[in-house]
């Protein structure tokens, strides 16, 4: 199980492409196409809860719900009943927002709210005709359900996620002159949006104003403090860090040479290791290195994760040096990094040897190729990890 506080997320310092963002009126569109669907769902929910008599301010409520939700240029707009939106109507938001050329990764979201949209007022138009009180008050109920997917969950992102979801998830939650940055790496200053794939990745905020700008589409799935400023991290950033691990390897070609066993490393350097990666590395590695907050750092996993990525002992002393511990990448001194370094190829069975592991880089590491090794004999074989003393 990993630990949501602790997750530090994303990555290395790695481009993952240019961060793209949906025009500012578009997020400015949303949240309003929002807002008139609340206040047609307040007009609704007001009348069933009420004690209102007599089929008139029934009627009144269907048609100022239905002008808040089709605006004023529908022709089912009926302006002598008033409208509780803004007038331009959540159809009209939708609508601006899908005319422009070419799709975002919301497009498909809005699509399905504007379908929704439309079935609720097709809901409406029916309760405008209804004889019976029953009747119409099925139909405003399934006015109601319409709406709610309209309104959708920002826990979700496409079309079940709804309005919210593409704000919670995507590029549209990103605020007019508001930064945003490749969502692979942690801001350089705050405010921030990182984006990733056009997948809202995190919102960092000083923490000083954190409590009263966290958007309220936001869907928190881990939140980190990072100095002054909070991270927030979205559901999206799972998906994300895949992309950014994808594109940080495709950055990296090589051609290599298998290895059995990396001999730059001696047992004692190893066990030097040991006492760095305690006080630096375990609390998101874990004891076992089997992975907590960050991944695993030796055994199966992660030798599996090494071969599948074509990861060589240079992309390993890469990741090591310049960008752990992830929370004070670069704070090691560089004997102490050669150290743990040393510890986690000892950990992972490759076979010490006679030279220590160097403190600076060696062209020769980008042929070693990590991965299984067949013949290692682990002390741990589940994990497949070897013990260092
Ligand atoms: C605050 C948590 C944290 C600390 C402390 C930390 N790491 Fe990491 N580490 C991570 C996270 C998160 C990742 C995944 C980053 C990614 O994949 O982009 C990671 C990735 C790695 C990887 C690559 C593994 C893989 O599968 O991606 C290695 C190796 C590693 N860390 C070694 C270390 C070492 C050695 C130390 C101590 C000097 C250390 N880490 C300290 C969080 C941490």
């Amino acid at each position: 199980m990993r630990t949501i506080a602790l997750r530090l997320l994303a990555v290395f310092a790695l481009v993952c492409g240019a961060p793209a963002s949906a025009a500012p009126d578009d997020h400015a569109g949303a949240l309003a196409a929002l807002a008139d669907v609340r206040a047609a769902v307040t007009e609704i929910v007001r009348i069933e809860d009420g004690y209102a008599v007599g089929h008139g301010p029934y009627l009144r409520a269907a048609h100022r719900a239905m002008n808040a939700l089709v605006g004023r240029r529908d022709d089912g707009y009926a302006a002598s009943f008033g409208d509780p939106g803004d007038g331009a109507g959540t159809l009209g938001h939708l609508d601006t927002m899908l005319d422009k050329e070419g799709s975002s990764l919301w497009t498909p979201a809005i699509e399905g709210a504007k379908a929704n949209v439309l079935a609720a007022a097709d809901n409406l138009q029916s309760a405008f005709g209804e004889k019976e009180m029953e009747d119409y008050q099925a139909d405003l109920t399934r006015a109601l359900a319409n709406l709610a997917l309209v309104v959708g969950r920002p826990s979700q992102d496409g079309v079940l996620g709804g309005i919210s979801g593409a704000l919670g998830n995507t590029t549209l939650g990103v605020p007019a002159g508001i930064p945003s940055v490749s969502g692979c790496a942690l801001p350089a200053r705050t405010p921030a949006y990182g984006i990733v794939a056009q997948r809202l990745v995190y919102v960092a905020l000083p923490r000083r104003s954190a409590a009263t700008t966290i958007p309220d589409e936001l869907s928190v799935a881990r939140v980190v403090v990072q100095g002054d400023d909070l991270i927030l991290y979205t559901r999206a950033s799972d998906s994300a860090m895949a992309v950014c691990r994808r594109t940080a390897h495709l950055q990296r070609t090589r051609a290599v040479a298998p290895a059995k066993a990396v001999p730059w490393y001696t047992a004692a350097q190893a066990h030097d290791g040991i006492a760095v990666y305690r006080k630096s590395c375990l609390q998101c590695h874990g004891a076992d290195l089997q992975g907590t907050a960050g991944p695993a750092v030796a055994g199966t996993e992660f030798l599996t994760t090494a071969k599948t990525n074509k990861w060589t002992l240079s992309d390993l002393r890469t990741t090591v040096f310049q960008n752990m511990p992830f929370s004070n990448p670069g704070s090691l001194t560089p004997k102490q990094y050669a150290d743990v370094t040393a510890f986690l190829l000892a950990s992972n069975c490759y076979a010490a040897g006679t030279k220590p592991f160097p403190q600076s880089d060696s062209p020769a590491f980008a042929a070693i190729k990590l991965g299984p090794i067949p013949a290692a004999n682990p002390s741990n074989p589940k994990l497949r990890t070897c013990t260092v003393k």
